[in-house]
């Protein structure tokens, strides 16, 4: 199956290099004042640096040779990626002032990656492929849904906002690279490498994160049934995030499944208005 661009619609990729939050003291709860909501994005959050610098490095090793246009939308995939990972240094420093210790999960993450290193790139671009598409599916979620960051901090509620619209727009990117690295394979090869990784990285997704919250969690004093009953309630049931990816997870190992079958371009025009309303008092400021 050859890369076939004019069937599919693709945005065009901004990238808007914005800050949020500097100076801010965060709350040690910034969501709703609940332990468990703050731990959900607080554990997601300690994975993003690293996690998107791993992204980009296994894009970036494709893009030699790809289209003109998929070129540029690598580049402007890494430079969105490098502002999120830089904004997340920051909102998990902020973590840390409110009194965290978020070592443990670091650690956690190295240690993932490092199992990574000496693997054949196309396996890491697969990994990064199946975790964009997780990504986007929590970015769906977190703007369809205003449930998710009801309540929160509003500059904290800014930064996942404006994540999340990034990675709907480029959704497609590691996806269209890896259909570009893998034109000369069969259909059968392909579905098997992309299937087998996202089923691997959904267990550790789950696991690396569940251990993640555990943690915090317990840090707050949150520890046994409690701990785990409150996580169940809060990822399966209300607002039940975990739960609503399912249909979205099980397209991907749909015959001719790609990001952009799912079209939400509207969540990116509906989010940018607002966005761009919501920083304009900050810009208004600065100037
Ligand atoms: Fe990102
Ligand atoms: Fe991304």
């Amino acid at each position: 199956m050859s890369l076939n661009r004019t069937t599919l619609f693709r945005p065009a990729i901004h990238p808007r290099d914005q800050r949020f939050g500097r100076g801010l003291k965060q709350e040690r709860w910034w969501l709703n004042s609940d332990p468990i909501a703050t731990a959900f994005y607080n554990a997601m959050s300690v994975t993003f640096p690293r996690g998107e610098a791993f992204f980009v490095e296994s894009v970036r090793a494709f893009r030699d040779g790809t289209p003109p246009q998929l070129h540029d939308e690598i580049n402007a995939f890494i430079k969105q990626e490098v502002n999120h990972s830089r904004e997340h240094v920051a909102f998990n420093n902020r973590a840390i002032d409110s009194g965290y210790d978020i070592s443990k999960l670091e650690a956690d993450v190295i240690e993932m990656l490092d199992r990574t290193k000496g693997r054949p790139p196309i396996v890491d671009l697969a990994a990064t492929m199946a975790l964009e598409h997780f990504t986007a599916m929590l970015a769906h979620e977190l703007l369809a849904n205003p449930k998710h960051l009801a309540g929160g901090e509003a500059s904290t509620r800014q930064l996942w906002r404006w994540h999340a619209l990034e990675e709907i727009e480029h959704k497609g990117v590691a996806y269209d690279t890896w259909l570009h690295a893998t034109r000369d394979w069969s259909r059968l090869k392909r579905w098997r490498l992309k299937s087998l990784m996202m089923l691997l990285v959904t267990k550790n997704f789950v696991h690396g994160r569940t251990v993640g919250i555990l943690e915090l969690l317990r840090q707050d004093g949150v520890t046994g049934p409690r701990a785990w009953a409150g996580l169940f309630w809060y990822a399966i049931a209300s607002p039940g995030m975990l739960r609503r990816l399912i249909p979205g997870w099980i397209s991907y190992f749909m015959p001719g499944f790609h990001p952009w079958t799912h079209d939400d371009r509207d969540l990116i025009k509906l989010h940018a208005s607002d966005y761009a309303a919501a920083i304009m008092p900050q810009m208004s400021e600065a100037a």
